[in-house]
């Protein structure tokens, strides 16, 4: 079995780094089950496209729920997509079908608590007139959203010594895209929650400017959050994101030390491309590469990333956009806003919204990724 799946978040045993937002989630996790005044710590993990976010919930889930055996816990996951957020009441009703779905416990708490889980699900959604059968909608939804997570926590978690329950909300970016008022309501709902002495802990993910675009609305919500932004791996992390699947899987690959450093060099520590490349690696069956192998073997690699990654990226883009990332591409590194002239300003900004190329700091555009140029300019 091959442990690098670029296309799947990382399974928590191959888990690597992310020390501070690791940590800060068993912290959060011990105080939340011994404070006495309910104020649970709710935490943001943001970044771009692949980093790791949804990685970082599935080790969040394991901590929970392996390595924390003296609390009991409750953890739910919702997904979002697009189509669950296009009004308030299908976010609600998507996330009541979801935490009912998706929820887990330590030990036998889990089967004692599923029919009723089941019966609080059906009670929320017929309440809100979610449900098809009754059209007319009896309360807002996001009453019926803190009123049933109320009734979860008060008639069933709380009587099954349950002491913090999670609810995890992965891409809320989709909400906050629909329905920017979400972000405000849903501080609304857990913060009244919490002093009704409800322990709900909320977990985010979204891109770094969840919180940026819709400043008015959001900061409110963003203060609600310790929040933790994740960033591409250094070189000594690079080698434990290879070397640690490696050796639980005790996998008896030799890999030379330039290897490695050629991968950092060339995915730049972002563990998508590091999982894709290793992959590919992994797949060939040899036990020993050397650098010169390695040679040997990458251009097959970029071709095969071409074909499933980088061609996808560009058909999301019209042809005015591809041919501004064409000029980015064939640019000596970045471009300004200037260097491009006025007729491509609104392109710049839905390639950026599309997250295929990023602004510095210093207000030049780049692509998102040095493969990602790579990969156009041999398009040329
Ligand atoms: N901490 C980590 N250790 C090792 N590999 C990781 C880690 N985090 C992410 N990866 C790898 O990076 C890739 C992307 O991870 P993941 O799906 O969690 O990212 P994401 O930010 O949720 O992406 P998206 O924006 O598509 O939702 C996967 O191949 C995963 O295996
Ligand atoms: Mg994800």
């Amino acid at each position: 079995m091959n442990p690098f799946q670029p296309s799947h978040p990382v399974n928590p045993k191959y888990f690597a780094n992310r020390k501070n937002v690791v940590e800060a989630f068993r912290l959060a996790l011990r105080n939340a089950s011994e404070t006495r005044s309910v104020a649970p710590t709710n935490i943001a993990v943001l970044g771009s496209w692949g980093i790791g976010k949804t990685s970082v919930f599935n080790k969040f889930e394991h901590i929970a729920l392996k390595e924390m055996e003296d609390i009991n816990i409750f953890v739910a996951r919702v997904q979002l997509n697009p189509s669950a957020c296009t009004t308030i009441s299908d976010f609600v009703t998507f996330s009541v079908n979801e935490i009912e779905r998706s929820f887990d416990t330590q030990g036998s708490i889990k089967m004692k608590i599923m029919d009723k889980m089941l019966t609080w699900k059906i009670k929320s959604l017929s309440f809100s007139g979610l449900r098809i059968e009754k059209k007319e909608l009896t309360q807002h939804p996001v009453s019926v959203f803190q009123n049933s997570l109320e009734e979860l926590w008060c008639r069933i978690l709380k009587p099954e010594g349950i002491k913090v329950g999670i609810l995890m909300f992965d891409d809320l970016h989709y909400l906050a895209e629909n329905y920017p008022k979400g972000l405000y309501d849903m501080r609304s709902v857990f913060q009244s929650l919490a002093l009704r002495d409800v322990n709900f802990m909320l977990c985010i993910t979204g891109p770094t400017a969840l919180f940026v675009k819709i400043r008015t609305l959001a900061e409110p919500f963003a203060r609600f959050f310790d929040k933790y932004e994740l960033k591409s791996f250094s070189l000594d992390e690079t080698k434990e994101a290879i070397t640690l699947p490696l050796n639980v899987e005790k996998i008896d690959v030799k890999m030379d030390e330039k290897v490695i450093e050629k991968i950092y060099e060339l995915s730049k520590g972002h563990p998508y491309f590091i999982h894709f490349i290793m992959r590919d690696v992994l797949d060939t069956g040899s036990n020993k590469i050397t650098f010169e192998d390695f040679e040997k073997l990458y251009p097959k690699i970029f071709l095969h990333m071409g074909k499933s990654k980088f061609s996808s990226d560009l058909e999301i883009a019209s042809d005015k956009e591809k041919e501004v990332l064409f000029k980015i591409a064939s640019a000596y590194e970045s471009v300004s806003f200037s260097d491009l002239g006025k007729q491509y300003r609104s392109s710049l900004y839905r390639l950026e919204e599309k997250g295929l190329i990023t602004k510095t700091q210093r207000g030049k555009y780049l692509l998102y990724h040095p493969l990602f140029r790579e990969y156009l300019r041999c398009q040329r």
